[in-house]
């Protein structure tokens, strides 16, 4: 069953951040995982832009604003990304009878996409 649905588009030029603005982001805006993929890959402001998406997508999926750093993309060995909720955040999961959060995202050099389905067993 199809508990909540979310989706974000963002504008890769607002990621292209010089290094005080890198700075800030990677302090209150991405989890040290999401700032590790996305400095050793190519692109750097479309994967920041990508993450800030998937953010942007959990919390409409949620419907409940969710600070910034405790939604994380975490990515499988694949390269398959996937949301990790933390700080407190988590307890979002089983209030709402969410058993799987799937994440897809793309991004082209002006723009990122992400879409976020949560997922859930048991009829409440
Ligand atoms: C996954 C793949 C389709 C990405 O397509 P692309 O057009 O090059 O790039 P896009 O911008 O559309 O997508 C990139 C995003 O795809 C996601 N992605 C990467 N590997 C993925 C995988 N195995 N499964 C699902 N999503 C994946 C990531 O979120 C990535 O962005 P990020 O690394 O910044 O988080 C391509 O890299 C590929 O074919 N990989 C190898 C085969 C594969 O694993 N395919 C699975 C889906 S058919």
């Amino acid at each position: 069953m199809i508990l909540g649905i979310g989706l974000d588009l963002a504008d890769v030029r607002r990621y292209a951040f010089d290094d005080r603005a890198m700075a800030w982001f990677a302090r209150k805006i991405y989890t040290a995982e999401e700032m590790a993929y996305a400095l050793r890959k190519r692109n750097v402001a479309e994967r920041l832009a990508g993450f800030f998406a998937a953010k942007e997508a959990t919390r409409k999926a949620f419907g409940h604003a969710i600070p910034w750093r405790r939604v994380g993309v975490t990515h499988e060995r694949g390269g398959k990304p996937g949301i990790v909720l933390s700080g407190g955040a988590e307890r979002l999961i089983a209030l709402r009878g969410v058993e799987r959060i799937h994440l897809t995202i793309t991004h082209t050099a002006s723009t990122a996409a992400a879409v976020v389905i949560l997922e859930g067993d048991a009829q409440r």
